[in-house]
């Protein structure tokens, strides 16, 4: 584990960031958050989230019990209340008079669009719930998503939710072998595909991943489901394929929501954790709806029959998850949904997409802010972004820079913006000013939200003083935690519950400046956060050592101006390789692509560098500091440790032509 405050001087530079943005008056006079949330939640914390839940939340069955901690760090919460997630996203809207209110604008990336409103929603998903039945989906199956970002998708987890069938949605950039491995651990009993979606101009597909990652063996699929949006050609397994069209067109347009407890599982997500293996983290339902649309309504400043909300995420992200599905949909929100990248046709998409449907509210990550603010201010100026009233940002620490290049130029120098902390695994927002209450500091996600108890502790658990910085811990549970690691107890209580007696520990190193707000300093375990996107290096590893050419390789996040960290490979050839005939630049394009194949092309390294030695302790442990300082072009640190003094030599020798393939 690396000491957080190991790199006092970006520190030092970022807490001597004195620019402050209090809240105006006219926000403050309308905003939903108020400074009163505060006292209230630390009156009574679970009472305040016993509180959100009825007031947010409909529930078939009210509950009697709020928190059981009982059988720490398992958690309930609402333990004996029922509900339908889809209900509360979709059907209890239409009940109230709402049917007409947009849900969904679609907007494609070749530039079709299409406009859903409540009332088809409600339609569209007992279509698809029947159509998921009648394929032998029953309460409690798992359902793989495979999607493009199109209105299908939101249908699909939706209709998952309607039947109490867990969903488990790999994002569509990951590799079949990817897919495979996900399938076969949630054993799920259908995939839901498309035969592609469109990314910068081109159709790309889906449906061949699918087929490849069965063809692999996944014994508990018994049907893919696939949605034709690109109309390309797919090959079709008979009596196991079924089109999205046929079957959910057949379907009748009314459906039940199957009441379910509060703990069922709504859902399980994969990502990246320190080991090879990507982790299934569990969501149930009654806790996760509660803090998802509490967040969004208090965070976001919503107001539903008003706003046009728009979150970039993909729905393979929890950011999807919690901010475009299901926050959004339970708060009875419109929003917009984007198939494709910012840059096409050209990089003013983004600001015609806010300008065409009036958007007022915008959530994104930094290095999507720190992409347009590369691409020059005089894009978005040349857009009406007046409709713009909250902003926000997600997935890795914004530095100051693109806060406010954020706030002025995208924000018309009037918008509150919010840096929202949180992880796949808190299943919703955790830290972050609110709007209306919150003076802001650029670069700070400041203070936990009313009802979330957050800490900065030392190694030995304890809250450090202002102005030092430590370890992000979590200290009582909270409505959205994760209730576990799917199929595997013991590695949920090991990964975040040992580190630290009684505290949940997020792997993130923080600080707190003289106020006591909270400043992220990122991971300071072996995962890195390349565009907001969670990465193992030893998952990395893996995949190179599983190429036949390599003999050992070392990964590590380096610091990168537009990505946040970029992926950095240190790889050892072996003796007898084919590789060592190769040029450098072959051996790295070969191996970027055979990462490509085994994870995804988002885990392809920015740079493969062939070395002769790794530098280890004498213990054998990989020094990736050394890598790191080589990898940022820095002078190389401390190597008083290195059982070979001259490995470090070797490989800066071995790094005059380090030719990089970054694409
Ligand atoms: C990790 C979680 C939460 C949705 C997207 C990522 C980093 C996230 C921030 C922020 C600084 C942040 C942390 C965290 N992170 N938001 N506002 N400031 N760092 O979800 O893949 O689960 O990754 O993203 O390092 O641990 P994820």
């Amino acid at each position: 584990m690396t000491d957080p405050a190991a790199e006092p001087s970006a520190l030092e530079n970022l807490l001597s960031e004195d620019r402050r943005f209090p809240p105006a008056p006219e926000f403050v006079a309308q905003a939903n958050a108020h400074r009163d949330l505060y006292a209230w939640a630390a009156a009574d914390r679970v009472g305040f989230w016993a509180d959100q839940a009825r007031e947010l939340i409909t529930w078939q069955t009210p509950f009697t019990q709020t928190l059981d901690w009982s059988n720490a760090p398992f958690a309930t919460w609402f333990a004996d209340g029922t509900l339908n997630a889809c209900d509360n996203a979709v059907d209890r809207h239409v009940r109230a008079g709402h049917g007409d209110r947009v849900a969904l604008y679609f907007e494609g990336e070749p530039g079709d669009t299409r406009t859903i409103t409540y009332a088809d929603l409600q339609r569209e998903v007992s279509r698809a719930a029947n159509a998921l039945q009648a394929l032998g989906v029953t309460t409690g199956d798992r359902v793989a998503l495979y999607m493009p970002l199109i209105p299908e998708a939101v249908v699909a987890m939706l209709a998952c939710a309607r039947i109490g069938a867990p969903h488990s949605v790999v994002f569509g950039g990951f590799s079949a072998e990817a897919l495979h491995s996900r399938i076969l651990d949630a054993e799920a009993k259908l995939v839901v595909t498309a035969d592609g979606g469109y990314r910068r101009g081109n159709p790309t597909s889906l449906k061949p991943a699918v087929d490849e990652a069965l063809a692999k063996g996944a014994p508990t699929v018994e049907h893919v489901l696939v949605v034709r949006r690109t109309g390309q050609p797919v090959d079709w397994t008979e009596g196991r394929d079924v089109w999205w069209h046929e079957a959910v067109a057949a379907a009748s347009d009314e459906h039940t929501p199957v009441p379910v407890p509060a703990e069922h599982p709504l859902f399980i997500l994969y990502t990246s954790g320190t080991t090879g293996k990507p982790k299934g983290v569990l969501h149930t339902t009654g806790g996760y709806l509660t803090q998802c649309a509490y967040t969004h309504l208090n965070v976001f400043d919503l107001k539903p029959d008003t706003d046009v909300y728009w979150c970039t995420a993909d729905i393979g992200w929890v950011t999807g998850h919690s901010y475009v599905v299901y926050g959004p949909l339970v708060n009875g929100a419109t929003q917009v949904i984007y198939e494709g990248t910012p840059d096409t046709p050209d990089r003013g998409r983004w600001w015609d997409v806010v300008a065409k449907y009036r958007v007022s509210i915008l959530y994104t990550a930094p290095t999507a802010i720190r992409t347009c603010m590369k691409w020059g201010d005089d894009i978005p100026a040349a857009r009406d972004l007046s409709s713009l009233r909250v902003l926000g940002s997600v997935g890795e620490p914004i530095n100051p820079e693109a806060w406010t290049w954020y706030r002025r130029v995208i924000g018309g120098d009037r918008t509150p913006v919010v840096d929202t902390w949180w992880q796949t695994e808190t299943g919703a927002i955790m830290i972050s000013p609110l709007p209306g209450v919150t003076e802001a500091k650029p670069g700070s996600a400041q203070v936990p939200l009313p009802g979330v108890a957050a800490e900065v502790v030392d190694d030995d658990g304890t809250p450090v003083p202002n102005g030092s910085g430590g370890y992000l811990v979590i200290t009582e549970p909270w409505p959205a935690m994760l209730r576990g690691i799917w199929g595997d107890p013991d590695r949920y209580v090991d990964t975040y519950w040992s580190r630290f007696k009684h505290l949940y520990f997020a792997g993130d190193g923080a600080k707190k400046d003289e106020d006591g707000d909270i400043w992220l300093l990122g991971r300071v375990d072996d995962v890195m956060n390349v565009s907001g996107h969670r990465l193992s290096t030893t998952e990395i590893e893996s995949a190179l050592v599983s190429h036949p050419w390599v003999a050992e390789a070392a990964v590590v996040g380096a610091s990168d101006e537009t990505t946040g960290q970029a992926v950095v490979a240190f790889v050892i050839l072996r003796g007898d390789s084919e590789g060592l005939t190769r040029t450098p630049a072959e051996v790295e394009a070969e191996l970027r692509a055979h990462v490509a194949t085994q994870i995804g092309p988002i885990a392809k390294p920015r740079q493969i560098l062939v070395v002769p030695e790794l530098p280890k302790t004498r213990s054998g442990k990989i020094m990736r500091r050394l890598l790191r300082d080589v990898a940022e072009h820095r002078a190389v640190g401390d190597a008083t440790t290195l059982a070979d003094q001259s490995v470090m030599d070797l490989i800066a020798a071995g790094l005059s032509s380090p030719a990089s393939a970054a694409d």
